[in-house]
């Protein structure tokens, strides 16, 4: 029912649409949209006893949902889950998903397809009893073409998807299990333009003009010759800015690529910090009328890799500052929510991060449309592994079969995106150091290139030259360098590390004709809000990643001072330090932008989720984001911590993140404890004192003037529970969401920055509690429950709308705790 009435809006919008066309072609006016969501509704069975499509009706134990949906977020974490720690300690298993819809009888002379953005993993589909396929790979979409198993008008359509990710482990990170993407039913007149129909680039770009190179597959299903208009127009925001026209005979089931070169005139450029976007139309009109529009987005950019200068993009030097993303979503799992992602954009971008890496898969579609919109650069990673396994189920085993298909797809799917500028075709592959991974590097090279000769390619190799880290230093000196075999082989436009930031001044030297990324650095680790006093007497945990956390601090906690890293890794100033330096250092991807469930390094239990985070699992900040943020922003920023809550007499270590100032001065209890200055490549700034209770202040001043000032408190017990709404107004769209922080505060009003509270939530008004999390790598409470202890005094709680406008009502009760209550409304 509910695609029949989505249907008949679309009609009235294609209506629009020529009424439009007719009467003036000044405005974009509202788009014929052929997609539609087919995300509600969906009957969900898990596991257990349904290994066969035709028995699955025998059973009751069918629950109604709506994708995207992830079941593992919603198991249990268990120490002997054979995902294993790097899994996340959650389960996967199989289940079956199933709806029923029907179709208006006008579409039985079109083309329906249902494409899924992403399922993992080896989904296999049936429509009507028909078998569709199968799809190993869970990060990348596909699409199936339903016409001819259709029932038309008031009979019912019945799709059944079975998800198997039961052979565990195969990740080496917490992938989550089932459609965890968006999943939309497209329909098309039988002349079309094709999936992924359009290829926009921008091949000569200048102030003046540039020229947009548009490709577009015209395809024709009907079983008769026919004759078209095809109509390109590009658009900037609602104006029109230029067009193109041409008539077409497309003979009967053929499809034909059509090349036009349309002119900008004073293009306006997209770039990370304004990221200017343009739409192209197109439009097939046979006899005057239009029968389909295929709208895509793109940028007009000018970028290269310099030997010299690095990543120039519009004439100007731009270093990349970019951090590593898995797909997860916290405590929302990895069911994709747009919202969600658009969340973790702007904290990241907040901190001055101007570029993300899809780690190390195809991201959902809604991460690119946000890097466009919001300005970052993206690397658009392929493979963890070609055809040597990383964990004994991966994708490896798929190798052979697919990979060519699922490279392609990915390629096509995200090449007209304006955010992408690197294409990575592997991290740390294990082939990498031999002639098989060579062989297999050019052939995905070859393949890149057909596709896509606009932007390089590299890969995320671990390392790129052979060093032992303790004797880096002496084989550099003594010349005693091995090329990793893909480097050497002159395949890769970029040469990607990861890690092996004591090599990266001799690049140059190494690899004299190709520019350099990294691809993947630092690997820090910290728990927010965890210090150890005095910072450099802090256990060096972990010593090496096998080791366990014996060698460490109570409770699987890391101190939150700069000071931990994995054994490969550094510290997040070390690198910094040295992709500051020097201009031909392009830039760097910082593992990671935010933690993420599974490969809590060292693998040990009670962890389940990393330690790496800038931000941690529920969006909170760890410390150090603050010196990415001094360093990476141009707004004044200072920043101090640990907290101010101690043993009397007790020594602590006292560290500032400041920028556009020349000194910064501490105060205690009013009176000045010195004045520090950043010496050199200094990133922050310290002071070791005595504890005493009261008021911390420092302040940052430039040429005398005070530029800010900021103040810690010692926190009395924990007192009373505060809300704060990211947003307060949410769309009543049942899938938009509302951030919560809760902070637990002391009588006065101060964070109590060690209260650990259980908190209980409940929600009055059409919403529900979707995701609680405190960021605690440790906490085995459900991130799906409506309780959970706070970490370091904060709480996240996430509120989803329902499909009503109306108060959403939240509480917050904890023991002992005066109560919060926060209303959000839907609209
Ligand atoms: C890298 C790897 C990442 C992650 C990271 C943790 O070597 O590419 O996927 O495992 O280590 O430090």
């Amino acid at each position: 029912m509910q695609i029949k009435n989505k249907l008949i809006s679309r009609y009235v919008l294609a209506l629009a649409g020529i009424i439009f066309l007719n009467s003036c072609t000044k405005k974009q006016d509202a788009f014929v949209n052929r997609k539609v969501s087919f995300n509600a509704d969906w009957s969900f069975h898990l596991n257990d006893s349904l290994v066969d499509k035709d028995t699955i009706g025998t059973s009751t134990k069918w629950r109604t949902l709506d994708v995207p949906h992830d079941w593992s977020i919603e198991g249990k974490f268990d120490e002997k889950s054979p995902a294993g720690y790097g899994g996340g300690s959650l389960s996967g298993g199989l289940s079956w998903y199933k709806k029923t819809f029907k179709v208006a009888a006008e579409d039985s002379t079109k083309i329906t397809s249902i494409t899924f953005d992403g399922v993992y993993r080896n989904s296999e589909v049936w429509v009507n009893g028909h078998y569709l396929g199968k799809r190993p790979n869970g990060y990348i979409g596909f699409q199936y073409q339903i016409s001819p198993y259709l029932h038309y008008g008031d009979k019912n359509n019945e799709i059944i998807v079975k998800v198997d990710n039961s052979k565990q482990p195969n990740s080496r990170w917490y992938s989550g299990s089932g459609i965890f993407r968006n999943v939309w039913i497209e329909t098309t007149d039988k002349l079309h333009v094709g999936q992924w129909g359009t290829y926009i680039t921008t091949p000569k770009v200048t102030a003046e003009k540039a020229s947009v190179n548009i490709e577009t597959r015209v395809q024709n299903d009907h079983l008769a010759s026919k004759k078209a208009k095809i109509v390109t127009t590009i658009y900037k925001e609602d104006s029109k800015v230029t067009s193109s026209s041409r008539e077409i005979t497309l003979t009967k089931k053929s499809s034909i690529l059509l090349n036009e070169r349309l002119e900008v005139e004073n293009p306006i450029l997209w770039s990370d910090e304004k990221p200017e976007l343009y739409t192209a139309v197109t439009e097939i009109l046979v006899d005057d009328k239009i029968i389909d529009q295929y709208k895509t987005t793109f940028g007009i950019r000018d970028f290269k890799f310099d030997l010299n200068k690095g990543f120039i993009l519009n004439g100007k030097q731009v270093k990349i500052k970019g951090v590593c993303m898995h797909h997860d979503l916290g405590p929302l799992g990895s069911a994709i929510n747009t919202r969600a992602i658009e969340r973790q954009l702007e904290i990241l971008k907040e901190m001055g991060v101007n570029g993300i890496r899809t780690s190390h898969n195809p991201p959902a579609p809604e991460l690119l449309d946000l890097c466009d919109k919001m300005g970052f650069i993206v690397m658009d990673e392929a493979f963890d592994m070609w055809k040597t396994n990383k964990t004994k189920y991966d994708y490896a085993n798929d190798w052979d079969k697919w990979h060519k298909q699922d490279l392609i797809d990915q390629l096509r799917r995200d090449r007209n995106h304006p955010s992408i500028f690197i294409w990575s075709i592997g991290n740390e592959i294990p082939d990498q150091w031999s002639e098989t991974g060579v062989k297999i590097a050019k052939e995905l090279a070859a393949i890149v290139r057909l596709n896509d000769k606009t932007r390089p390619l590299t890969a995320a190799m671990n390392p790129p030259v052979n060093m032992n880290m303790n004797e880096v230093t002496l084989q550099f000196e003594k010349k005693n360098v091995q090329i990793n075999p893909i480097a050497a082989s002159g395949v890769l436009d970029l040469i990607g590390y990861n890690y092996a930031h004591q090599t990266y001044s001799h690049h140059q030297e190494n690899f004299p004709k190709t520019p350099f990324i990294a691809t993947e650095t630092t690997s820090g680790l910290q728990t927010r809000g965890y210090y150890d006093a005095v910072s450099d007497t802090i256990k060096k945990w972990p010593v090496r990643w096998d080791l366990k956390f014996t060698e460490g601090n109570p409770g699987n906690t890391v101190s939150s001072y700069d000071q931990v890293q994995a054994p490969w890794g550094s510290t997040h100033e070390a690198t910094w330090k040295v992709v500051k330096k020097y201009d031909f250092l392009s830039g760097m991807y910082i593992w990671t932008g935010f933690d993420y469930i599974g490969e809590p390094t060292p693998y040990e239990w009670p962890s389940v989720s990393s330690y790496f985070g800038i931000v941690d699992l529920a969006g909170f900040p760890k410390d150090v984001y603050y010196m990415y943020q001094s360093e990476w922003t141009t707004k004044d920023v200072l920043h101090i911590f640990p907290n101010w809550n101690w043993k009397a007499g007790q020594t602590v270590d006292i560290w500032a993140y400041y920028n556009n100032a020349d000194e910064v001065e501490l105060f205690v209890n009013g009176k000045s404890v010195g004045k520090r200055a950043k010496k050199g490549d200094d990133l922050h700034v310290m002071w070791r004192i005595p504890f005493e209770a009261g008021t911390l202040k420092v302040i940052s001043r430039k040429g005398g003037k005070v530029v800010l000032e900021k103040e810690i408190k010692t926190a009395g017990n924990p007192s009373q529970l505060k809300l704060t709404a990211d947003r307060s107004t949410i769309k009543a769209d049942k899938t938009d969401l509302s951030f919560v922080t809760v902070d637990i505060l002391d009588a006065n009003g101060i964070l109590a920055p060690n209260a650990n509270n259980e908190i209980n939530f409940s929600l009055k008004g059409n919403g529900k509690i979707v995701g609680v999390c405190s960021g605690d790598p440790v906490s085995h409470e459900s991130y799906k429950g409506t309780k959970h202890t706070a970490l370091a005094g904060k709480c996240l709680v996430i509120v989803q709308s329902g499909d009503k406008s109306g108060r959403l009502e939240l509480t917050a009760k904890a023991n002992g705790l005066k109560q919060a209550t926060i209303v959000i409304t839907a609209e």
